[in-house]
């Protein structure tokens, strides 16, 4: 297998991105193979939207977030609109949604990459990618277990033991708004205790208080009022249905009464994946949480939604730190060695592709020793040779590679099925 060095260029990836060379990119490969598939199952289909949207889409995520007032690659395209790559997933879907008012609900799944103009670190970068789904169209608190049971899958599937799921409710219309207040007054009692940061924003966005990670901040915080005990009855209920839906499906969750999330369209449900192999500052491999207000933000009728979005990135790190899906062994079946100019390998290794084998071949003429070791590098587990003599009789060397063998010549016309049953036998 190929590894790789880096050199200084002239050009390099832009400041918080990199390049996903081949073997690594097979592991996002699977990855996404493995989300599509248990996606599917649940009844979500693909869903492609544009990478880049109109300013105002993205605004409706949360005015008052890190997110839109900080981190937007927002931009004026030649014909004067305000434009903005995509910083996360679900404010497209739902202007989709709101766009194309399709049955209810609406279940999708994407992977798409988002961008945000962080300060990069391990597990924090410019443009990043996420796993996500979101079903628009229920209030039913059943969707909000299918959800985290879709996340919950996947973590499980790749191997990973160490994530916890924490949970939490942000209530709704109803009680968010008095418990805003209470909170507000709180803090307003305490505002010389907060942060530097927080002392000035805190009445913006007095729940954002709640996350922060100072130690001044905690400290009030320890004592603050939390939304979880100030519920209307509906969101008491909804929360109380969720929490027994986690039970029911075997997904053990945390409360976790400082969970507010970085957007401000949340409601009601709101919870993290928290990987606890990765620092803490980045350990959120996922998050998601309801939206039931989004869509009529957006311009469209009132609609509920719920979903989640998890970082490529991340779920792959946490993979690292616990040891688990390494990088799949995707080795090829046979490897042409032609030491005849090259018309055999080209036409060989066309024909055994079409017919379903995984070949590669040596290029630019090489001799049969110099194509040996290239063949004996690639992992193959056949060369097959072709030289002068085999070229007459009209035969191809097969010779094992990862086992000891003898080369034997078998006839063109027979080597589809002499390689797939020697292939059969071998796995
Ligand atoms: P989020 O929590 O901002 O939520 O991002 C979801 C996940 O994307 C995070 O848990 C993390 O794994 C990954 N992520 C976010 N920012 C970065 C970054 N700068 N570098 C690497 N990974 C990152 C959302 O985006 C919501 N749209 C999730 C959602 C879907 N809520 C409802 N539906």
């Amino acid at each position: 297998m190929s590894s790789t060095v880096e050199v200084a260029t002239a050009f390099q990836a832009p400041k918080g991105t990199r390049d996903v060379l081949p073997p690594e990119s097979a592991r996002w490969e699977a990855l996404v193979g493995l989300f599509a598939a248990r996606a599917r199952r649940a009844g979500y289909g693909l869903i492609v939207t544009p990478m880049f949207e109109d300013m105002g889409v993205f605004e409706r995520v949360g005015e008052s977030t890190d997110i839109v007032r900080k981190e937007m690659y927002d931009f004026h395209d030649k014909g004067g609109r305000h434009l903005a790559l995509r910083p996360e997933g679900t404010a497209s879907v739902v202007r989709a949604y709101v766009q194309h008012r399709p049955v209810t609900p609406f279940k999708t799944w994407y992977v798409a990459p988002n961008f945000r103009y962080e300060s990069p670190q391990a597990g924090r970068y410019r443009q990043h990618h996420q796993l996500g789904a979101e079903a628009v169209g229920s209030n039913d608190a059943d969707l909000d277990v299918e959800i985290m049971d879709l996340a919950w899958g996947v973590c499980s599937a790749l191997g990973l033991r160490r994530v916890r799921l924490l949970l939490n409710s942000m209530g709704d219309g109803e009680c968010r708004p008095p418990y805003r207040q209470l909170l507000l007054e709180y803090l307003e009692r305490r505002a010389g205790e907060l942060c530097p940061e927080h002392r000035v924003s805190y009445a913006a966005n007095p729940l954002r208080v709640l996350d922060c990670k100072r130690e001044e901040c905690r400290q009030v915080t320890a004592e603050a009022p939390w939304q979880l005990d100030h519920l209307c009855g509906p969101c008491q209920a909804h929360f109380e249905r969720v929490r027994e839906g986690l039970d029911a499906v075997g997904i053990p969750a945390t409360i976790e009464l400082r969970l507010v999330r970085g957007l401000d369209y949340y409601t009601r449900t709101t919870f993290e994946f928290a990987a606890e192999a990765l620092e803490s500052a980045q350990n959120a491999v996922g998050g998601g949480g309801r939206y039931d207000g989004l869509a009529e933000a957006l311009g469209g009728p009132p609609t509920p939604g719920i979903g989640f979005g998890m970082g490529i990135e991340r779920m792959l790190l946490a993979c690292d730190a616990e040891h688990t899906f390494p990088v799949p062994e995707d080795l090829l079946d046979a490897f042409v060695v032609d030491a005849t100019g090259g018309r055999a390998a080209r036409d060989l290794s066309h024909d055994l592709r079409e017919a379903g084998l995984r070949v590669d071949r040596v290029y630019d003429a090489r001799s049969i020793k110099a194509g040996m070791r290239v063949a004996g590098r690639s992992g193959a587990r056949f060369a097959l040779v072709v030289g002068e003599d085999e070229v007459v009789k009209g035969v191809v060397g097969v010779k094992p590679l990862r086992e000891k063998g003898e080369q034997v010549e078998v006839p063109r016309e027979a080597l589809v099925a002499h390689l797939r049953r020697a292939l059969e036998e071998g796995s």
